[in-house]
């Protein structure tokens, strides 16, 4: 049937006119009417269509309009009979007759007609109606389908933001396909993405498929080669899009073939297929969606192989262009998100290439940086778990995480601006300086002993005897003096480790105060007054001087990490939770002796963690790793019972055994 011919039948089965039950219709008419293949019957009044394919034109006398009552009810009764289907009223009256005048102006009249009515003229005003009411369907119908179009515009909008606002890549492959499938009523749907392999080919990644309306997708990740022979390696490759109305049946001249192993392994038939390729701003070619399954209904679900062969319908022309421009959306969404990733990636290796540039420096806290961020995490995450009290209102998304993470790796950054001996300071005089000092101490017993013995020589050749008491005098002053410094260099030696001063080695240091050697040309003290103060340092091996330099570590990072521009990220608090790390909640912490409240709980559990790894570190110079009760011990007695940290940190960092994070072995 052709065109043509199938307009003629729908224009003249699709129309009729209607006239009220005891309407007096005049043969001639009725002849006029058959003879220009115009339907027509009686029906009720008002009308009231049955069937909304066919165009109705209503003849009814004015007379009759009138009987309706007020004006408002006449055009409410017009209003009626057009609204009810694809319907117009022609109006019958007598010549001259002018009360009803106002309804020749009516929007619902089509048409006028005078007694004794006129076959011609009433074909002709019908023959006008009729083409009114076909334009006016088409005019809704166009209007239906921009309305169509507008939703799907909307839609594709909403896709667009959707997709280009999700970070998570397995999701965002979720969200395309499902997407796609929605758009187009598929059944299936499955998204290839194009990689590269080590050898730097091409492989087709199948990253994710779903099945059914409820199906989220499973994430297959297997790698294919990258052929013509498949469908969706013909589209990667070719930039073609194959629509095909029968997967079991591809001609036999086509490159490609589908694949029925899924289907023979699910029971599944999968029937009407499309495939469309998915391309980068640059119009490279990305990756593939493959949609199986055309159905009436998204939300159908396909119950078996005879039902899908029953209900399932080719793609049309309409489902490639909409399924393009969604495909164009995700190309440049997953693109962006390649490039966010390669944005992350590089900087993920810059932070690691700082924390390198710590531990080079000091060695001595290899790995520190690095467990520091693993105890913080881990104890974030364990928060995160925990639905009651404080810990309740208190979740980390993986933004938050990453954030503190950052923050761990480079807390200790500023420690690339502090001297280099005092990481490395074992003990409390400065590398050397205790040689330095032995020499002195052994030079100046030698100093005693030689002259002690010069005094006996000079004695003996003076004639005294071997046995005078002077010279066993001699002998005596001359191995106590010498044993005396003997015994002040132990001391010396044993207040250079960097535990605490007991008050008797304090006493007896001070009575180094004035002892002298002899150097070349003049007498010099045995014991600098540097030297002193390094020796009464009353804890650790750091004086006031290189302590304040070793404190200045936190500054540093905070005014290093300031200049990287986070405001720009979702970590833009990595300054300040690395700024805090050496804060005490009683505000005895460093530097700027926050308190309480002013410090955050993130940075709290970077405090916990870096004291942790601080003490049972196995590779600080200036003290042994700690078994992990008794550094859990300390920072229970030490740390939270004096205010320092916070003690329910501490306690889920204990409960939980946070601290297996950096040593699964450890046992509290
Ligand atoms: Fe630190
Ligand atoms: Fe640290």
């Amino acid at each position: 049937m052709s065109v043509s011919q199938q307009v003629a039948v729908d224009l003249k089965s699709g129309f009729r006119v209607v006239y009220p039950q005891d309407f007096t219709l005049p043969g001639s008419l009725a002849r006029a009417f058959d003879a220009a293949g115009i339907a027509h019957q009686a029906g009720s009044f008002p009308f009231a269509g049955t069937d909304p394919d066919v165009s109705v034109a209503y003849l009814v006398e004015a007379e009759r309009l009138a009987a309706l009552g007020s004006k408002e009810k006449i055009t409410h009764a017009l209003g009626l009979i057009e609204h009810e289907g694809n319907a117009a009223t022609v109006v019958v009256t007598d010549p001259g007759e002018t009360a009803m005048m106002w309804l020749a102006e009516s929007e619902h009249v089509a048409g006028w007609l005078l007694r004794p009515l006129d076959p011609v003229a009433v074909v002709a005003t019908m023959t006008a109606a009729r083409r009114m009411l076909k334009d006016r369907r088409e005019t809704d119908r166009m209007s239906e389908m921009a309305d169509a179009m507008t939703q799907e515009t909307d839609r594709l909008l909403q896709i667009g933001v959707a997709l280009s606002a999700e970070r998570d890549i397995s999701k965002l492959h979720e969200l395309i396909v499902r997407n796609a499938r929605e758009l187009t009523r598929a059944d299936g749907g499955s998204l290839f993405l194009v990689e590269k392999d080590d050898t730097g080919a091409d492989k087709l990644r199948f990253a994710v498929a779903q099945t059914g309306p409820n199906d989220a997708g499973t994430h297959l990740g297997a790698v294919l080669p990258l052929t013509r022979g498949s469908v969706a390696g013909y589209v990667a490759l070719s930039g073609e899009v194959v629509r095909i109305p029968d997967a079991y049946e591809i001609p036999e001249s086509s490159e490609y073939r589908f694949n029925q192993s899924f289907d023979k392994q699910n029971g599944y038939r999968s029937k009407s297929m499309m495939v469309v390729p998915m391309r980068d701003h640059e119009n490279a070619i990305v990756g593939v969606i493959q949609l199986i399954n055309r159905k009436p209904d998204f939300d159908l679900v396909l119950t078996s192989p005879t039902m899908t062969e029953q209900v399932v319908d080719p793609f049309t022309a309409r489902d490639e262009s909409v399924l393009l421009s969604l495909a164009s959306q995700a190309g440049v969404a997953l693109e962006n998100k390649a490039l966010l990733e390669s944005i992350q990636d590089l900087f993920e290796q810059f932070v690691r290439a700082s924390v390198k540039a710590i531990e080079v420096r000091d060695k001595s806290t290899q790995g520190h940086s690095s467990r520091v961020a693993e105890l913080t995490i881990a104890q974030a995450v364990a928060a995160n778990t925990v639905e009651a009290g404080r810990f309740a209102n208190l979740h980390f998304n993986e933004d938050a995480l990453r954030e503190m993470r950052y923050a761990a790796l480079l807390h200790d950054f500023g420690k690339v601006a502090v001297p280099e001996y005092i990481f490395g300071k074992a003990k409390k005089l400065p590398d050397g300086k205790l040689d330095a000092i032995r020499l002195r101490f052994l030079l100046a017993i030698n100093q005693i002993e030689s002259l002690g013995a010069r005094r006996k020589f000079e004695l003996l050749q003076s004639g005294v005897a071997l046995d005078d008491h002077r010279i066993v005098e001699i002998d005596a002053d001359t191995i106590s003096r010498a044993g005396e410094l003997q015994a002040l260099l132990g001391t010396v030696e044993s207040a250079n480790e960097p535990r605490v001063v007991a008050a008797e080695a304090g006493a007896l240091l001070d009575s180094i105060i004035g002892k002298t050697y002899h150097d070349l040309e003049e007498e010099k003290p045995l014991l600098e007054a540097a030297e002193f103060d390094f020796l009464h340092i009353p804890r650790g091996s750091l004086s006031n001087d290189e302590r304040h330099k070793m404190e200045q570590h936190v500054t540093q990072s905070f005014y290093f990490l300031r200049e990287i521009p986070w405001n720009k990220t979702p970590w833009r608090n990595v300054p300040d939770l690395a700024y805090g790390h050496h804060e005490h909640l009683d505000g005895t912490g460093y530097p700027r002796g926050l308190k309480g409240t002013e410090i955050a709980p993130q940075v709290r559990m970077l405090t916990i963690a870096d004291v942790y790894d601080a003490l049972t570190a196995k590779d600080r110079p200036y003290k042994a790793a700690m078994p992990v009760d008794r550094a859990l011990d300390i920072l229970v007695k030490e740390f939270a019972q004096r205010g320092k940290v916070d003690s329910e940190l501490l306690d889920l960092f204990i409960a939980r055994k946070v601290y297996e994070a950096i040593d699964p072995t450890a046992k509290g």
